[in-house]
């Protein structure tokens, strides 16, 4: 009986020295989880790798030395993969095209449970959709799908990443859409939103009081989303850390939303190319932090260059007034 109860108190020490690894059954090859590095290896088996050049480090036991993938130092366990395109289309195809990775994307990646940053910007997943698992990866941090040839419609499961900080699904030539918003309000952690060129048309106009729940938001481009309707209000404001606008290529039809003016962090806007119109507040020379204003292209925007230019822009660095109706002299 003793000797039982001994022999299962060793067991408990055992396992507690080997720690949770031995008690699942999970073992380390190198320095990784034998786990992750099969989801690895499968999620590579799905990947086409134009130049067999990209992943040819991914052979051996010990996945946390091979390229783009990151891991936790004591434990072995998988927490980012960068896997993105260094060199751009358009300026180096040579070179672009020797990293061009694309093909299909495994569910397998499911099993990085605590994958915590995601990159796979400016490769050529040809008209394959976002996969909808992605909304799985809870832990995830940082997504960065730009420029990456996906079509189709954001999956509405991005919105389970209640961690996530960074998410960026911009491209040139966007094949994305949104229908709705909606499950964006659950991105609660989120810091920087970058969709250019996604179509976001389909809406609504409830768009910025949606963004504008995110309250540690503070960064958000929205460049040619093809959205419309009036910016000119909002009824109180949640994300005060906003510090980066981008919304220009849009169809805002409205006077200038004079909300932005009790963004004191703000340091960038562009509403450029839009159809904003009326008289401009002479507050924007107040902004304590703006570096970079551009209102140009709106055609229809008003105001005296000389009374404007009288404010104390204390940290302005870029102004762009061009092709609007601002009367006056750029004397300051
Ligand atoms: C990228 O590589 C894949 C396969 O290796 C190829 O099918 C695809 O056409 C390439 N993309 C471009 C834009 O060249
Ligand atoms: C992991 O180890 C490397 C090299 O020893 C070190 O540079 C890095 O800061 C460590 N990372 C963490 C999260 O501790
Ligand atoms: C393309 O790669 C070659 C070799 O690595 C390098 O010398 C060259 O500068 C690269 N070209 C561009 C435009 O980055
Ligand atoms: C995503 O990746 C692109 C290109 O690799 C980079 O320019 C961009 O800044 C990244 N986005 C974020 C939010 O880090
Ligand atoms: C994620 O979100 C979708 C729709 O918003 C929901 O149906 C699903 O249960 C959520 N959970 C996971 C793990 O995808
Ligand atoms: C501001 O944020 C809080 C917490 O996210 C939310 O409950 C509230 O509805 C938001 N207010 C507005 C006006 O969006
Ligand atoms: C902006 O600030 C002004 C004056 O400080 C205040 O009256 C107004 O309600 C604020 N607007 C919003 C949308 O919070
Ligand atoms: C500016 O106003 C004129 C006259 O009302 C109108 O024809 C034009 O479409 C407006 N421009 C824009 C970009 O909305």
């Amino acid at each position: 009986m003793e000797k039982i109860s001994i022999l299962g108190f060793l067991l408990v020490i055992l396992c507690f020295i080997t720690r949770d690894l031995a008690c699942k059954g999970e073992t380390l090859e190198g320095n990784c989880l034998r786990a992750n590095r099969e989801a690895l290896l499968d999620f590579k088996n799905g990947l086409k790798d134009s130049s067999n050049n990209r992943l040819s480090s991914w052979i051996g036991g010990n996945c946390c030395q091979w390229e783009g993938i990151g891991c936790e130092n004591n434990t072995g366990v998988v927490i980012s993969i960068d896997l993105h395109n260094p060199y751009y289309l358009e300026e180096a195809y040579e070179n672009w095209s020797s990293m061009n990775l694309s093909g299909e994307i495994r569910p397998s990646l499911i099993e990085l449970k605590s994958l915590r940053s995601l990159d796979l910007s400016g490769n050529s997943f040809e008209h394959i959709p976002i996969p909808k698992f992605f909304g799985s990866l809870r832990n995830l941090q940082y997504l960065n799908l730009s420029n990456c040839g996906f079509k189709g419609a954001i999956p509405p499961t991005l919105g389970n990443l209640s961690n996530l900080q960074f998410l960026d699904l911009s491209s040139y030539e966007s094949q994305l859409f949104v229908k709705h918003l909606e499950w964006m309000t659950n991105l609660v952690s989120l810091r920087h939103l970058k969709l250019n060129y996604v179509d976001l048309s389909m809406v609504g106009s409830h768009w910025m009081e949606v963004f504008n729940k995110l309250s540690f938001l503070t960064e958000l481009h929205l460049q040619d989303c093809g959205l419309s309707g009036s910016i000119s209000s909002l009824n109180s404001i949640n994300f005060t850390s906003l510090s980066v606008i981008s919304i220009s290529g849009n169809s805002f039809q409205s006077k200038f939303p004079i909300w932005l003016l009790n963004l004191s962090n703000l340091v960038y806007i562009d509403v450029s190319s839009n159809k904003l119109y009326g008289q401009i507040s002479l507050a924007l020379g107040e902004l304590p932090n703006l570096q970079h204003l551009d209102l140009s292209s709106n055609e229809n925007l008003t105001g005296s260059c000389s009374q404007l230019l009288s404010g104390s822009w204390k940290k302005i660095e870029f102004l762009n007034l061009a092709i609007n109706k601002f009367l006056g002299t750029f004397l300051a």
